[in-house]
């Protein structure tokens, strides 16, 4: 098997070697609050079961050696949720980041939020800022949890570093300009994404990286979304053509 990494290579600028194993996975977590529903339980009981399957898939993803792990936990449009689910959330995060940092820790993960901090409370920002620290050396698995993330504001803010740092650039912007300043600089960009709970859509996620990312949607309900579930979604992801552009008799010729 090949492994191959190359943190800020761009899929339209350079072809990206592919490994069996995609060492970049993205996941939309979606399908908790129907989980429940179908249970006569309150929606937030599928957010607690959904923390499970997280530590669960984390773990796994770190077994497989895969580099990065993106989930994304809180859209920068869940804010229309109902208040109290919201705050539900809000503490579900926080409770999960006290009590499961020690641990990725310990296993060599090193823990990132991209997102906008800057609605969240500050006890909420120290505890991640906390984590992120202790976590900063590791060498293992990278987990990043989007958190009031959304791709437009992820294009947006780095747009506005970009021009801010390079005022008086006379030729036009390209891809390396803007590389730095995107939340997912360090990571290359995702080989996998896979979203459960039936939706086939985006949902402004990573919209700048998912440029050539192979798509994996599954109706299954993210606490119902175990590891045989997770091997379905390798499986798949290993029978995909990965062209960028290119024809298969190229790809096959070895170009
Ligand atoms: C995903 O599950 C979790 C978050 C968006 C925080 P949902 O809460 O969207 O569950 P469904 O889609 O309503 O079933
Ligand atoms: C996407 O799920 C966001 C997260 C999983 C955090 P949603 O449930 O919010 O997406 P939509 O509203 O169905 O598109
Ligand atoms: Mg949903």
């Amino acid at each position: 098997m090949k492994f191959f990494f190359k943190p800020s290579a761009s899929s339209t600028q350079s072809i990206p070697e592919s490994s069996e194993i995609p060492q970049h996975i993205a996941v939309i977590m979606d399908g908790n609050g129907r989980w429940a529903r179908k249970r006569f339980l309150p929606r937030v009981a599928g957010h607690k079961r959904g923390v499970e399957i997280v530590r669960d898939l984390v773990k796994q993803c770190a077994l497989m050696d895969v580099k990065f792990l993106t989930l994304f936990a809180f859209s920068s449009e869940n804010w229309r949720r109902p208040d109290d689910e919201v705050s539900f959330l809000m503490g579900l995060f926080m409770d999960a980041l006290k009590r499961e940092v020690v641990k990725l820790h310990d296993n060599n993960i090193r823990l990132i939020l991209i997102g906008d901090r800057t609605r969240f409370n500050a006890e909420l920002v120290a505890q991640i800022e906390a984590s992120e620290q202790l976590t900063a050396q590791n060498t293992g698995l990278t987990l990043t949890i989007a958190a009031n993330y959304g791709g437009r504001w992820d294009i947006l803010q780095a747009t506005n570093l970009m021009v801010k740092t390079l005022p008086s650039k006379q030729s036009a912007f390209t891809e390396e300009d803007i590389a730095p300043y995107l939340s997912m600089h360090y990571a290359s960009e995702p080989d996998l994404f896979i979203r459960t709970g039936g939706e086939k859509r985006v949902s402004n996620f990573l919209l700048w990286q998912l440029a050539y990312t192979e798509f994996y949607f599954t109706d299954t309900l993210w606490p119902d979304f175990d590891s045989k579930a997770f091997n379905d979604a390798i499986g798949s992801y290993q029978k995909r053509e990965r062209r960028f552009g290119r024809t298969s008799e190229q790809l096959m010729a070895g170009k």
